[in-house]
């Protein structure tokens, strides 16, 4: 009989990348049944899943007892939180991701996979206060390693599907573009994209949990400079983009006054300390070695799915 793997969010980005992958692998969809969890299983995204044989139901973060029945003769959860910027963004962090695994515990699953970020307080010495998003992650992921679960973690990159949303190039005018922040030209991305590829290194960890249990799988194709994302976008595009940093103040302006303290501590960490802190070169190259199968440059991202440069 196949074990169950419970996708936590499968109608997300990256629920729907550990969907695909898995049912497309030749030995882990023989493997596995896949369990996808939704806050509403008669939505259209829902309702594609279950078209694929992916079984759907209920469960949402804030009622305990909905992900237990979720969880309920799991082999494997994959469970990932949502960020939600109003105010509250570590607390809701914290308390959906020890939501999950708490009920993931409490119906005895014995292994987990959780979609973790690092500690920007402490990849910074404590000096950028703001990184709630991503300190509640790795608050969680310590919280995980004490409790009685085999677990591990992978910790994504930047979403390469931001450049077409928050991070998309401006139109200055004179028919050339600007990718704008504040931050220097060399400050480097570790890039994901996340709907395609994120299933390649939880079909890594499912196949081999015994090697990678305790290890932080830092997801993304490779490291690349602003600079170099604005050449890549020129070339791809046959446009003129081009980077162009801002005074910090102009570019919050950009942002919602809720997200944006968020934001800016995120790329002066980058900037600084780097995405993943000590070694994050190391760490991309390491993790990028792992992933079961090639993995999108942003090149050929930008092909599949060019920008709106109008
Ligand atoms: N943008 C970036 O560069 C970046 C980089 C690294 C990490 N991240 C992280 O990636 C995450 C976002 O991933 P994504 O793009 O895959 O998100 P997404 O596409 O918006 O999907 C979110 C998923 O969560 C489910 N969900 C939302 N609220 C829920 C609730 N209360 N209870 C249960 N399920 C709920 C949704 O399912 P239903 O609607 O069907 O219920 C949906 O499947 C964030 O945590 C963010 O911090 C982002
Ligand atoms: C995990 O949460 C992030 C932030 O909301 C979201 O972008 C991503 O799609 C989520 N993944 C899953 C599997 O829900
Ligand atoms: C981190 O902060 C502590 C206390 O402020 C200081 O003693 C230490 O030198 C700092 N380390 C680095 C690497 O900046
Ligand atoms: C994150 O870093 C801050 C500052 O170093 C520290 O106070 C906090 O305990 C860290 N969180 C975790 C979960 O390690």
């Amino acid at each position: 009989m196949a074990k169950i793997l419970v996708v936590v969010g499968a109608t997300g980005q990256q629920g729907g990348s550990i969907v695909k992958t898995t049912l497309a692998d030749p030995e882990l969809s023989q493997e596995y049944a896949i369990r996808g969890t939704s806050r509403d299983p008669s939505s259209a995204s829902a309702k594609a899943l279950a078209a694929k044989g992916v079984e759907v139901v209920p469960a949402d973060f804030s009622d305990p007892n909905s992900l237990q029945r979720a969880f309920t003769g799991a082999h494997v959860v994959f469970g990932n939180t949502t960020t939600i910027y109003d105010g509250h963004t570590k607390e809701h962090e914290v308390s959906h991701g020890r939501a999950l695994v708490d009920a993931a515990v409490a119906v005895g699953v014995p292994f987990y996979i959780y979609s973790t970020l690092p500690n920007i307080s402490k990849n910074s010495n404590g000096t950028l206060t703001s990184g709630g998003h991503f300190d509640g992650k790795e608050e969680v992921e310590q919280y995980i390693r004490t409790l009685p679960i085999r677990s591990a973690f992978i910790a994504p990159g930047s979403f390469m599907s931001n450049f077409h949303e928050t991070m998309t190039p401006r139109a200055m005018g004179d028919g050339t573009y600007a990718l704008i922040s504040f931050v220097t030209p060399e400050t480097q991305l570790p890039l994901i994209n996340t709907a395609g590829d994120t299933g390649k290194w939880v079909a890594t960890i499912l196949s081999e949990f015994d090697k990678y249990e305790g290890k932080v799988l830092c997801c993304a194709t490779a490291l690349y400079s602003f600079a170099e994302i604005a050449e890549t976008m020129s070339r791809v595009s046959g446009k003129t983009v081009a980077y162009r940093q801002v005074p910090e103040e102009v570019w919050r302006g950009f942002l919602p006054p809720l997200m944006v303290d968020f934001i800016a501590d995120m790329l002066k960490s980058f900037q600084d300390y780097g995405y993943y802190g000590e070694k994050t070169a190391e760490k991309v190259q390491w993790s990028a070695q792992q992933a079961r199968g090639a993995l999108t440059t942003l090149e050929r991202y930008l092909q599949e799915n060019p920008l709106n440069l109008k």
